[in-house]
């Protein structure tokens, strides 16, 4: 599959795209506030099939100040999917009305899937646990903004880092860029192992892991707060167990340095106390405006056919499905269940959609198709 023209992964983007697109973000700063003089004649659709604030808003904005025009639904229960339409059905017949598309969707592996139909780029705007790259750009976005540059930072990521999209996304991202990031979280939410042996192929390290906040937060330059992802839990007992386990105070930010960036993707929900709110280094607001700028860069240069990313190769298709059920392969059944080996780990797959992994002697699959 060709993914050139479409925006799934921060982990198909090499860190020069990743430092073109923010320079590009740069130059929308001014435009992203006062709108353009010289209106595209293109249009976004954004299809939402799970809740979005921040992602549907600040695109649609974003479209409308480069002076084009959006389209979609911010509900899946208003649209076909509600009569049975697939996925590939969906955005086979979307390329017909639309120039772009942001999809945000519960199932991992979800935008890819529909990439493999649509003849229109695609952006992933959050699939499932899995990715959330748009995300991952402005994050990095307000890292430049708010301290000149990302090399050497020592980011925190803090939270559910088990379900948390983000946290994933920008964790690759942030390597790529050069940081160093800690991973703090909850026993039980630490980042999937999946998410970990991906960092570590590529990086040849694993990220530190530490449970105590208030230990890490002294040497840290960022500290990236997420929210207990209630919507992924699979039950209740699980989410109220893991529910307030860390709090970002007044008094937490009191061992902080005077420099430090707090972000956060929101919505928040009491991972942080409002009284931080007064706090100059809380840059969640400031992040979230940073969205337009971003988010108009992406549009402008997808649209343009500016981002350059290589060809994929290599994968088997194996009759048996993912074994996780979140995954888009297991509810969209045309969908071929591809895997590609570990480098680093024998007799082990890595799901093509959602990046689970599957711990299997070769000879033991029937390997329907082996692409070169
Ligand atoms: C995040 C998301 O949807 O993953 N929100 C966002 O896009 N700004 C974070 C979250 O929902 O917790």
């Amino acid at each position: 599959m060709i993914f050139s023209h479409h925006f799934l992964s921060v982990r198909h983007q090499s860190q020069g795209n990743l430092e073109q697109i923010l320079e590009r973000a740069r130059g929308f700063e001014k435009q992203a506030r006062a709108g353009s003089d010289h209106p595209i004649n293109s249009i976004l659709a954004t299809l939402f099939y799970e809740p979005s604030t921040r992602t549907r808003l600040s695109f649609e904005t974003a479209m409308h100040r480069l002076g084009g025009r959006v389209i979609g639904f911010a509900d899946a229960r208003t649209s076909s999917v509600a009569k049975g339409e697939s996925l590939a059905d969906t955005f086979r017949m979307l390329s017909h009305y639309a120039d772009i598309a942001v999809m945000r969707h519960p199932r991992e592996g979800s935008a890819r899937a529909a990439a493999a139909y649509a003849t229109i780029p695609v952006i992933n705007g959050g699939d499932g646990g899995h990715e959330h790259p748009t995300q991952t750009m402005l994050d990095l976005y307000t890292i430049q903004s708010e301290r000149g540059h990302i090399a050497g930072l020592n980011v925190i990521l803090c939270g559910d880092l088990l379900y948390g999209r983000t946290a994933h996304s920008l964790a690759w991202a942030l390597l790529l860029m050069g940081a160093n990031i800690i991973c703090v979280s909850p026993h039980g939410l630490e980042m999937p192992s999946h998410v970990m042996h991906l960092l570590h192929e590529r990086f040849g390290k694993f990220p530190a892991v530490e449970y105590d906040l208030t230990a890490a937060i002294a040497d840290a330059d960022v500290l990236y707060v997420t929210r207990i992802q209630k919507e992924r839990f699979l039950s209740d007992e699980e989410y109220f167990a893991a529910k307030g386990s860390y709090t970002i105070d007044t008094e937490l930010m009191s061992h902080a340095r005077s420099n430090l960036v707090l972000m956060h993707p929101l919505p928040r929900v009491d991972e942080i106390t409002v009284e931080v709110d007064q706090d100059p280094r809380a840059a969640y607001f400031r992040q979230a405006f940073y969205g337009i700028p971003v988010r108009m860069a992406l549009l402008d240069m997808l649209l343009k056919g500016e981002i350059k990313l290589p060809t994929e190769v290599g994968y088997v298709i194996r009759e048996e499905r993912c074994p996780n059920e979140m995954c888009v392969s297991r509810s969209e059944l045309y969908l071929p269940p591809e895997f590609e080996p570990l480098a680093e780990k024998p007799d082990t797959y890595r799901c093509i959609y959602c990046d689970h992994e599957v711990e299997e002697k070769r000879e033991e699959w029937e390997v329907v198709e082996e692409k070169a």
